[in-house]
C-alpha cells in the first residue's frame, strides 16, 4: 500500500499513550502458556507478530482469548500440549522463530517451521548451533542455518555457553530451552542486551542466578501463572521522540513507555545531542520500569553512537540516523553490524533512503557517518517490508521540502497499527 505524504509545517504538540512492548508482549505469550493455571494479559501488543506467536500456541492446543490489547491465558502447562498438525509459520517474526526453535528443541514434539521470504533470509544458525551442543535434534535448510527447519524435541542437556553475538533472542532461546534441559544452564553475554525474559522469569518465581553478564538457571519445567501488565514500546516511542527532537517548536509526551535500562540507548543518545527530555512518573512492574517522556524540542548537536550502546537501541539506529541529519557536526555510528541481518539490511537501507532525501550520509561495513545539519528534499523512498523502515519514512516527511511518497506502509501493521491515528492526534 503506498502512501503520499505532505510536510508537517507546524509544530507537534500533545500526549499519546504507547502501545505494548512487541517483545515482552511475545514473552508473555510464550511464559503464560508454559505457565499452569490462567495468566491474564494487560496492553498486549496486538500487532501482526505478536499476534503470530499466539497462532503457535493455540496449535498447540493452548486456550487463548485475546480481544485486541486483552490477552487470557488458559493452559494445563506444558505437559498438556499437542504436537501440531500442521507446520508452523513464524510470518516476519525474528523473536517468534528464535524463541520458540528454543523451547521447541525441548518438547517432545515434530515440528516443521517456517516464515515469510524475509525471515526465510535471516541466520538461525545463531540458535540452532549452540541448542544443538544442548543435545538438540534439529535440522533444516543450508545445513540447519536457514528457515525452513525441522525440531524433533528431545531431552535436552544444559551448556555453559558465551553468546558469540550481542543477542536477546539468542539469550531467551536458551533460557527456555534451559527451562527443560536436565542439568544446569549457564549463559554468558558480551554485553547486556534486553532482559525481558529473565525479568518475567522471575515474575514467574522460576528460580534463576545472575552475576554480572552471567546467569544460570536449573530445569523448571512448570510454574504458576500470573497476571502481567506490558509497559509501552520505547522501540515505538522512538518515533515520536524523533519526531519532538526534529520538528522545530514541538512537545510531545509519551505515556506508559517501558525504562528497561536495556532499551534506553535512544534517550541517553538524544540527551547526549542536547535534546530536553524529562521522564516522570516512574515505576515498576512486574520487574519492568517504566514512565512518561516528555520531550521539547531543542537545537542539536552531533555524537559518536557504539559499543555497548547499540543493543540498547538496536531497533533505534535508523530513527537515530535520521535525528543526526538534524544535529550540527558528524555522528558516527560504529560496531552495528548486526543491523544487516536485521528485518531488511538497514544499514544499507537506511543510507539509501536518506540520500535520497538528500541527507550527507557515508555507508561504513558496521555503521556510517551522517554529516548535518541538512534540509531533507522528499522523495520516492521504499519500506524494504521493514515496518521500522516505513515509519522512519514517515517521521522523515515531517521535515521535508517536498511530498515524500513509500511504496509500502502495510508492514507498519506488524509492530504500530495505530502509527497513523496517533499521528493524528498530534499534528
Ligand atoms: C528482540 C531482540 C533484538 C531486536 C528485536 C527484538 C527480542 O533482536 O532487534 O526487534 O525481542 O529479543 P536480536 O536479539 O537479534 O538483537
Amino acid at each position: 500500500m503506498e502512501k503520499k505524504l505532505k510536510p508537517i509545517a507546524h509544530p507537534l504538540h500533545g500526549e499519546l499513550i504507547i502501545p505494548g512492548d512487541k517483545s515482552i508482549s511475545h514473552r508473555a505469550i510464550i511464559l503464560g502458556s508454559i505457565a499452569e493455571g490462567r495468566t491474564k494479559i494487560n496492553n498486549f501488543l496486538s500487532g501482526e507478530d505478536c499476534l503470530r506467536t499466539i497462532d503457535i500456541f493455540r496449535s498447540f492446543g493452548v486456550q487463548i482469548e485475546q480481544n485486541d490489547t486483552d490477552v487470557v491465558i488458559q493452559s494445563q502447562g506444558v505437559t498438556a500440549f499437542t504436537e501440531p498438525k500442521e507446520p508452523l509459520y513464524f510470518g516476519n517474526s525474528g523473536t517468534t522463530a528464535r524463541l520458540m526453535i528454543g523451547l521447541l528443541a525441548g518438547l517432545p514434539f515434530h515440528t516443521v517451521v517456517y516464515g515469510d521470504p524475509h525471515l526465510t533470509e535471516r541466520p538461525m544458525d545463531r540458535v540452532v548451533l549452540p541448542l544443538k551442543e544442548m543435545g538438540a535434534n534439529i535440522d533444516g535448510r543450508k545445513n540447519g542455518t536457514l528457515l525452513p527447519i525441522a525440531i524433533r524435541g528431545k531431552q535436552l542437556r544444559g551448556i555453559n555457553y558465551t553468546l558469540p553475538v550481542k543477542s536477546a533472542q539468542v539469550k531467551s532461546a536458551l533460557l527456555l530451552a534451559g527451562l527443560f534441559a536436565e542439568t544446569t544452564t549457564q549463559i554468558t553475554e558480551q554485553a547486556l542486551t534486553r532482559d525481558h525474559t529473565e525479568n518475567m522469569l522471575r515474575a514467574y518465581g522460576v528460580p534463576f542466578e545472575q552475576d554480572g553478564l552471567t546467569m544460570k538457571m536449573n530445569k523448571q519445567s512448570s510454574f504458576h501463572a500470573v497476571n502481567l501488565t506490558i509497559p509501552g514500546d520505547i522501540s515505538s516511542a522512538a518515533f515520536f521522540l524523533t519526531a519532538g527532537a526534529i520538528v522545530p517548536g514541538s512537545k510531545l509526551t509519551l505515556k506508559q513507555v517501558g525504562l528497561n535500562p536495556t532499551r534506553t540507548g535512544i534517550i541517553e543518545v538524544l540527551q547526549k545531542m542536547g535534546a530536553s527530555i524529562v521522564c516522570s512518573n516512574e515505576r515498576t512492574e512486574h520487574g519492568e520500569k517504566l514512565g512518561d517522556i516528555t520531550i521539547t524540542y531543542q537545537t542539536l548537536k552531533a555524537t559518536e553512537i557504539a559499543g555497548d550502546l547499540i543493543p540498547k537501541m538496536i531497533d533505534e539506529i535508523p530513527v537515530a540516523a535520521l535525528i543526526a541529519t538534524q544535529a550540527e557536526g558528524s555522528t558516527v555510528i560504529k560496531d552495528a553490524k548486526e543491523l544487516r541481518v536485521k528485518e531488511t539490511d538497514r544499514i544499507k537501507a537506511v543510507v539509501e533512503v536518506l540520500k535520497t532525501l538528500g541527507a550527507n550520509v557515508e555507508e561504513r561495513e558496521d555503521g556510517m557517518v551522517i554529516h548535518g545539519k541538512t534540509d531533507l528534499t522528499g522523495g520516492n523512498l521504499k519500506s524494504y517490508s521493514d515496518h521500522r523502515m516505513a515509519m522512519m519514512g514517515v517521521i522523515a516527511s515531517f521535515i521535508t521540502k517536498e511530498e515524500v511518497v513509500i511504496d509500502d506502509i502495510s508492514p507498519i501493521s506488524i509492530s504500530y497499527p495505530d502509527f497513523f491515528k496517533h499521528i493524528e492526534q498530534i499534528s
